[in-house]
């Protein structure tokens, strides 16, 4: 997770970074040892799990992402959006975040399921006008949403 490994490392740069992770069980956590180790004690990070399955000594959240994503806890106005993951979490994530107000052009989706060459030869990766693997692989929904099948 670079980007949130830059960001951190630029926290000054920001007002909160409000960081919102799901995994299948605790332990398939990435980053787990940044999550449950620094992360949540520096100033200005606000970072909520949630698991579809509880095990151990889990005593958190247990349901899909958008279950811990709350309005209340961002600036929508003045904020932009990251969202990494399965298809079908970005599709329902960024649905909530559009409720809550999210601007699409502030709404970045990293988009490279589909890559398989990585370097503009295959076509596999192909949305819309754009070469994920060359033009992205990171999209606002802005420049993508009218493109079909973009959460498939
Ligand atoms: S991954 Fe092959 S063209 Fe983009």
């Amino acid at each position: 997770m670079r980007v949130s490994t830059s960001i951190l490392s630029a926290i000054g740069d920001f007002k909160s970074v409000v960081c919102r992770f799901g995994a299948k069980t605790p332990e398939e956590f990435i980053y787990k040892n940044d999550l449950f180790g620094p992360w949540p004690h520096i100033e200005g990070v606000q970072i909520k799990l949630t698991v579809d399955q509880a095990n151990g000594d889990w005593d958190g959240s247990v349901g899909v992402v958008t279950k811990i994503l709350d309005r209340k806890d961002v600036d929508v106005a003045n904020a932009v959006a990251i969202v990494c993951g399965p298809p079908i979490m970005m599709r329902y994530v960024t649905i909530s975040l559009l409720d809550f107000g999210f601007d699409p052009g502030s709404i970045y989706l990293s988009m490279e399921k589909n890559m398989s060459c990585g370097f503009g030869k295959c076509g596999h990766c192909m949305l819309g006008k754009y070469y994920v693997c060359k033009d992205g692989p990171v999209f606002t929904f802005e420049q993508i949403q009218k493109y079909p099948k973009i959460w498939d």
